[in-house]
């Protein structure tokens, strides 16, 4: 298998743990290089559910070795529990999963700053964020005042902590929400660290000892091109690089590693969380989609906005992160609607827009232009060869595909390791 980077092509939650679980089949190493236990990737395997938030998806994998790559932001607490949960259902991560060292703490008083300032924010100052400490974890991190993963081998988080937590104490008192306990904090980050530490190395030696052996790798992106901090729709994004380009930032690795980019995306579009979203259907059809494709959030269970595909995002996705073919998820969903609908372009103040929008205020004027399909109403979560979906359906694909310029490189039926058609990868 070529080095793999896989991301998501939308606003994430496009099904990317289970393409990459297909795909980490034939990888030697997967890496996660961006975000934190904001993600989560819902993997099923037969009657198993598995819902990954930090660790990668080739965990389930047991040859495989996952890398938490420098990149990511790290609850060092969510991480042990984790890991504990895996063991129990019987998944071993000595010796298979590595944690950076240079990887950042994301603690307790980033996610009381994350949750008090989405708890005050009213109107368009509401982000909508996961409240997993995100934004204030990356913050510390360009600000040169946060932790890292080596800071709790190194005990060093026992002389940071109280330090931090002065300055936090007093930012958390200004916004009227409870100061945190130095030495509580002290004794659960002792914990945690005995336990994470055999786990904690320079990964990014290790990936690149792997990538100069030729191992396959495997960058499994979280979040998706439209909550990139740089490329999204900013400010209503997270706080990391979710594009491809996050992919060398976040692992070490250099860009010539990277030898094809698979994008993830649903045949219908969803986002959590606030800001624009164009072809959002606040309607029946926007709650039956939820309801057929348990459009809930995996980290938050917040009920998924849903809408028709934004081939306008998915062309922009494309240009930004070099997208060599789709992995088409959940066509099933789409199963029973009558008329399917593809937005093509967008129309603002009587202008024509074939990409996105920097302006917020502008794309949250943008109505969208649609191309209309007629559905297939039949179901496909029981087929088992791309040639034996309905004609419709295919069609449906093929016109996806040719508007937004790149072909389908894998079709996805249902959740199952089973329901994938693999077609050009
Ligand atoms: P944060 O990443 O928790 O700061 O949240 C910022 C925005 O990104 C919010 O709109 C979240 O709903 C969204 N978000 C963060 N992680 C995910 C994800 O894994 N899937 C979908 N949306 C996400």
């Amino acid at each position: 298998m070529p080095n793999t980077v896989l991301i998501g092509a939308q606003w994430g939650d496009e099904g990317k743990g289970k393409i990459v679980d297909v795909l980490s089949r034939e990888a030697d190493v997967v890496v996660r290089y961006q975000g934190g236990s904001n993600a989560g990737h819902t993997i099923e395997i037969g009657p198993e559910r598995y819902v990954l938030h930090l660790v990668p998806s080739g965990i389930l994998h047991a040859d495989k070795i996952n890398v938490i790559g420098n990149g990511l932001v790290i609850d060092p607490i969510a991480l042990v529990s984790e890991i504990r949960d895996l063991l129990k259902r019987g998944i071993q991560a000595a010796g298979r999963l590595w944690i950076s060292d240079r990887a950042h703490l994301a603690l307790a008083y980033h996610q009381a700053v994350d949750a008090s300032r989405e708890g005050r924010a009213e109107g368009d100052q509401k982000i909508g964020t996961t409240k997993r400490g995100i934004g204030p974890t990356y913050s510390d991190k360009m600000m040169r005042i946060g932790l890292r993963m080596g800071d709790l081998v190194s005990d060093d988080y026992r002389r940071l902590i109280p330090q931090r937590l002065e300055e936090k104490n007093r930012q958390l008192c200004a916004m009227g929400a409870a100061p945190l306990d130095s030495a509580e904090l002290v004794a659960q980050l002792a914990e945690a660290a005995a336990f994470l530490a055999p786990y904690i190395t320079d990964t990014i030696v290790l990936l690149n000892q792997a990538y100069r052996a030729g191992k396959n790798i495997l960058f499994e992106g979280a979040q998706g091109t439209m909550l990139d901090i740089d490329f999204g729709t900013y400010p209503y994004v997270t706080s990391s690089n979710s594009t491809s380009g996050g992919a060398c930032t976040g692992t070490g690795l250099p860009p010539q590693s990277i030898q094809r980019v698979v994008g993830v995306i649903k045949a219908y579009t969803t986002r959590v969380g606030e800001g624009p979203f164009p072809t959002e259907l606040n309607d029946a059809t926007g709650e039956f989609i939820r309801q057929q494709g348990r459009e809930f959030g995996a980290t938050t269970g917040r009920p998924r906005r849903c809408g028709w595909f934004d081939a306008v995002v998915a062309r922009y996705a494309a240009m930004i992160n070099g997208i060599d073919c789709w992995a088409m998820t959940k066509i099933d969903v789409l199963d029973q609607v009558k008329t399917l609908r593809i937005c093509t372009a967008y129309e603002a103040h009587g202008r024509r827009y074939e990409t996105v929008p920097a302006d917020i205020r502008l794309l949250a004027a943008c109505k969208p232009v649609y191309e209309d399909f007629e559905g297939w109403q039949s179901k496909t979560s029981d087929i088992n060869r791309y040639e034996d979906l309905p004609v419709r359906a295919r069609a449906y694909i093929d016109r996806l595909c040719a508007i937004t310029g790149v072909p389908a490189g894998i079709v996805s039926v249902g959740p199952r390791r089973d329901s994938t058609f693999r077609l050009t990868l």
